[in-house]
């Protein structure tokens, strides 16, 4: 049904910044991030060279989950400005030539919505079916998202004198999906944020909207993610869903559904693999990534990550790969979730070595797909083991070395959230504009990342290969897209190795690179590579 031509999809080209609109600038000096704030900073991602920004959860919300736990659909929370200040933000992104996707939430909603207000109130309410309910919880239940924090998926209500059924918070009902009178409520809100001129959605917890309440994952036909992703393609033929489904690699291919589905995954596969391959120097783990990921239809495509909002959930890994990768970016217990996830940012996890973050950003930028990147990830901030569960890594962007960062004018006390301060993560260390004034910083780094990527359509498009190097801490590979070849040399290794791999012309130019390599060879190249370096380098006919 679909009529996109492949070199049209800006998504495989975009480059994806993700910010939470709280903690990344405050506009009227009241502590908390906003619209206002965010808007004056659109400079810095335009900068950069992002060209798609993923906003988090900004809806009217009890704010529990981050503003996951949505009160109401159809505004901005007061906390971070208008509905207007919402539409001005977006007219000046675009001006920019940025686009902006939103987070949509359809799992569940808060129990402070409307409707579960309406539906426990009252057996005879039309919203009572909105939710699920069960006079006792069965006796099998599926586990809880939140290991230690919640103890099961049925919640008694008081008011209700029923169990109703969260596979997340107690706090965040699910919505119950057959009833198409949720359905069209749904498809209501997905086109009330198109019309207002959004480029798609990134779309929470897709494995649960395709699941029974048994909990056995049935691929419904009937299941209201492909009515939404129908919806989507009939309402606009540029608009994205990108969804979040952490399953096994048997799995990821079916929600793109041979075009009709949703147009972009993260790449969970992808992202445990590098850490792998990262902790253990060992390229092997990167082509056995390669290998695992399922083909997809060349309308869909992956979206690559290091680290985002949540826990890092390792467990697409061989159980002894993630074990040492817990013993060395995880020690503490503290750094801990959830029986399986760790609450650190990127940088602190990688001991904040420059030359290792290059390395894990340039196997993100360079694995076949689209990036994104975790907002303070590119100047290399810091988590805060202070903070509850996963808001370790939501603390305020730090733009400068004034107090609280620049980030607000607002008394400290007042911050949603205490800046990182002091030692070698704090914002008087790690902020934009210090990183500004110094050619080599993490920031530079990542918008010459980006300039390259931008550059070379085969990054977002190519087809992938991996080269044999003789050495396996070296990770080689070729990218090909039309006439765009690209070939990525990386090593894991701490010590410099000597890399040695085939390259059919002798036609070659580094681009990129922890520093210029002499390129030796003809059918071969060699290239003396630096502990953790790594070279991009362009083939030419
Ligand atoms: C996935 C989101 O990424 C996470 O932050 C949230 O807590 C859950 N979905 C529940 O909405
Ligand atoms: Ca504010």
């Amino acid at each position: 049904m679909l009529s996109r031509s492949v070199s049209d999809l800006w998504y495989k080209d975009a480059i994806i910044y993700c910010i939470d609109v709280e903690t990344y600038m405050d506009g009227n000096g009241d502590g908390i991030g906003d619209f206002r704030g965010l808007t004056v900073r659109l400079n810095h991602l335009a900068g950069l060279g992002v060209t798609c920004l993923w906003l988090l959860p900004f809806y009217p919300s009890p704010n529990r989950d981050n503003g996951y736990d949505i009160a109401d659909y159809y505004g901005v929370d007061p906390r971070y400005g208008s509905l207007g200040d919402f539409v001005e933000f977006l007219r000046q992104a675009r001006q920019r030539g940025m686009k902006v996707i939103v987070d949509l939430v359809v799992n569940h909603t808060s129990d402070q919505h409307p409707w579960f207000q309406a539906a426990r109130a009252d057996r005879d309410s039309p919203f009572r079916s909105f939710y699920i309910w069960e006079d006792e919880p069965p006796a099998h239940q599926e586990p809880n998202v939140f290991p230690g924090k919640e103890t099961g998926t049925w919640q008694y209500d008081e008011h209700a004198g029923q169990y109703y059924y969260h596979r997340f918070y107690h706090f965040e009902p699910d919505l119950n999906m057959a009833n198409t009178a949720v359905r069209d409520e749904l498809r209501k809100v997905i086109g009330f944020w198109m019309e207002l001129g959004i480029s798609g959605f990134r779309v929470d917890a897709v494995p649960f909207l395709i699941e029974s309440v048994e909990g056995s994952i049935v691929v419904d036909p009937a299941s209201f993610l492909w009515e939404m992703c129908r919806f989507v393609n009939v309402r606009s033929g540029d608009a994205i869903l990108l969804g979040e489904a952490n399953v096994p690699p048997s799995q990821p291919g079916q929600y793109f559904d041979q075009g009709n589905g949703m147009q972009m995954l993260f790449n969970f596969i992808a992202m445990n693999y590098t850490f792998g391959a990262l902790v253990r120097q060992a390229a092997t783990l990167l082509a056995d990534a390669l290998n695992i990921i399922p083909a997809i239809h060349p309308i869909g495509q992956w979206t690559n990550f290091l680290r985002n909002h949540d826990e890092l959930d390792l467990s697409r890994l061989p159980q002894s790969v993630q074990d040492d990768h817990f013993a060395a970016c995880a020690p503490d217990q503290s750094m801990r979730l959830y029986n399986r996830g760790i609450r650190r940012r990127l940088a602190p996890m990688l001991g904040g070595d420059q030359r290792r973050l290059e390395l894990a950003y340039s196997l993100m930028f360079t694995l076949p797909g689209t990036p994104v990147l975790w907002y303070g990830d590119e100047i290399g901030m810091g988590e805060d083991l202070a903070q509850e569960e996963r808001l370790s890594v939501r603390t305020p962007m730090q733009w400068t070395d004034d107090p609280n960062a620049g980030f607000s004018s607002a008394d400290p006390e007042k911050l949603v959230r205490p800046v990182i301060s002091g030692g070698k993560f704090g914002y008087e260390r790690v902020n934009v504009i210090a990183q500004q004034r110094v050619p080599e910083s993490l920031m530079n780094w990542v918008e010459r990342a980006i300039r390259n990527h931008k550059e070379h359509p085969a990054f977002g498009r190519g087809a992938v290969q991996v080269l044999g190097t003789v050495d396996r801490a070296v990770f080689g590979h070729r990218l090909d897209w039309d006439s765009d070849h690209m070939l990525l040399v990386h090593n894991l290794a701490s010590r410099p190795r000597t890399a040695t791999v085939p390259v059919p012309t002798a036609g070659m130019r580094q681009l990129f690179g922890n520093r210029s390599y002499a390129l030796r060879g003809r059918k071969e190249l060699t290239l003396e590579l630096d502990g953790h370096g790594y070279a991009w380098i362009e083939l030419r006919e």
